[in-house]
């Protein structure tokens, strides 16, 4: 079914022309047939609205996925003077989140980036808060007028309320709030880490993992409970377990657990809180500088050690905690469940004290492999 797309950009007078020849540029690249079959663009009050016509939803989504799409969104982010509103006229969404808003927080990248991917996939519409200003622009090209990019601070009341109300302004309403926006402290020891390191990491960990979470479910709130909708944290084996990370992360891991168990109390019955806990999975977490920087975690030798220490054998990719989130922002599948931690983390709760796993010789014993 073809699709008709109306994009309302806000531009200043100034910067309207180079707006206007960057869309007509890209019709040789984006834009172009025969995925895009026409371009109008028009000039408003204060902003320029384009008519896109797309051959069908399945022709935008691939053309969404040119590295020439994500070129043009870049160039729009410079000269508007706010976020596109965007509309789109044809094929009805579907799936088990077909016409829910979700906003995920810290979705540029990494496990978030996954949760964006799977949502919609399912059907939802997401906004996407992150300070990633990059990642940002490649998820607006991955997925087109599905996606919100909001580039914000999240560890500032203002950061979050902004990210809350772009949400609702763009897409009408808000369902599903994903708090996962967050940093790591590098395995930073108690007692090897000095007293400066632990006053600024603390205040940056617990600024971001757990203030902003605070922050973004108070800003949520009006309309999850308009919505009768809900919120979804990203913890960690490390609110769960010691050792997960070093004091700081652990701490404030097990704070946002805290949070989890409060708000499902105290929003009990109108808006459900849930939460995932991953375990050790393959992102490039951020560490601040303070605390030794950023710690890539793909690594072969981290991931070796990984699999080796966790019952089931394997070091995650964010992708595989993504069904987890999905189903807990059903109403269909998880409207019973409020309060509930989803374990993502290959069975550490299982793992033994004379060895990591008891099934090693499992395949060996039945089937001679
Ligand atoms: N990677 C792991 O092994 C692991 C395990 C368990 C839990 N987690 C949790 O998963 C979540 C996501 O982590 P990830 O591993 O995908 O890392 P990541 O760095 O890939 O993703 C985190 C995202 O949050 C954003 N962010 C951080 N601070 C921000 C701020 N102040 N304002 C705006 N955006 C900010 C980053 O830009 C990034 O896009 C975190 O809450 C983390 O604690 C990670």
């Amino acid at each position: 079914m073809a699709e008709i797309e109306i994009v309302r950009i806000p531009v200043s007078a100034e910067n309207r022309e180079a707006l206007a020849s960057a869309l007509q540029a890209a019709r040789s690249s984006y834009l172009a047939p025969p995925a895009c079959t026409a371009l109008d663009i028009a000039h408003g009050e204060g902003e320029l609205v384009a008519l896109i016509r797309w051959a069908s939803a399945e022709a935008h989504r691939e053309a969404a996925q040119l590295p020439s799409a994500g070129e043009l969104f870049g160039q729009i982010q410079q000269l508007a003077s706010g976020p596109p509103s965007i509309e789109t006229l044809g094929a009805p969404a579907s799936g088990q989140l077909a016409g829910q808003v979700a906003l995920v927080t810290g979705g540029a990248k990494g496990i978030g980036r996954a949760v964006v991917d799977a949502f919609i996939a399912q059907g939802a519409k997401v906004a996407v808060a992150d300070r990633d200003r990059a990642a940002l622009a490649e998820l607006a090209a991955a997925h087109g007028h599905q996606i919100l990019p909001i580039e914000a601070d999240l560890s500032t009341a203002q950061g979050n309320t902004n990210a809350v109300e772009q949400a609702v302004a763009q897409f009408g309403r808000l369902d599903t709030l994903v708090t996962n926006a967050g940093m790591f402290d590098g395995f930073s020891d108690f007692t090897n880490t000095d007293v400066a390191a632990l006053d600024q990491g603390f205040d940056l960990l617990f600024g971001v993992n757990v203030k902003g979470m605070i922050l973004a479910c108070r800003a949520a709130l009006p309309h999850l409970v308009r919505s009768g909708g809900s919120i979804i944290a990203t913890l960690s084996n490390a609110s769960l377990y010691p050792d997960g990370g070093g004091v700081l992360y652990v701490a404030s891991k097990h704070a946002c657990l805290g949070v989890v168990r409060q708000l499902a109390h105290e929003l009990a019955p109108v808006v459900r809180v849930n939460a995932v806990a991953p375990g050790a999975t393959r992102t490039a977490i951020g560490v601040p500088d303070v605390l030794g920087g950023p710690l890539d975690q793909t690594s072969p030798e981290i991931s070796a050690a990984i699999s080796s220490a966790v019952p089931l054998g394997i070091h995650a990719e964010p992708a595989a905690h993504a069904a987890a989130y999905v189903l807990l922002a059903s109403r269909a599948a998880a409207g019973n469940m409020t309060g509930t931690v989803i374990e993502s983390d290959g069975g550490l709760g299982i793992r033994g004290l004379r060895r990591t796993r008891g099934g090693d010789g499992l395949k060996l014993q039945f089937s001679g492999e």
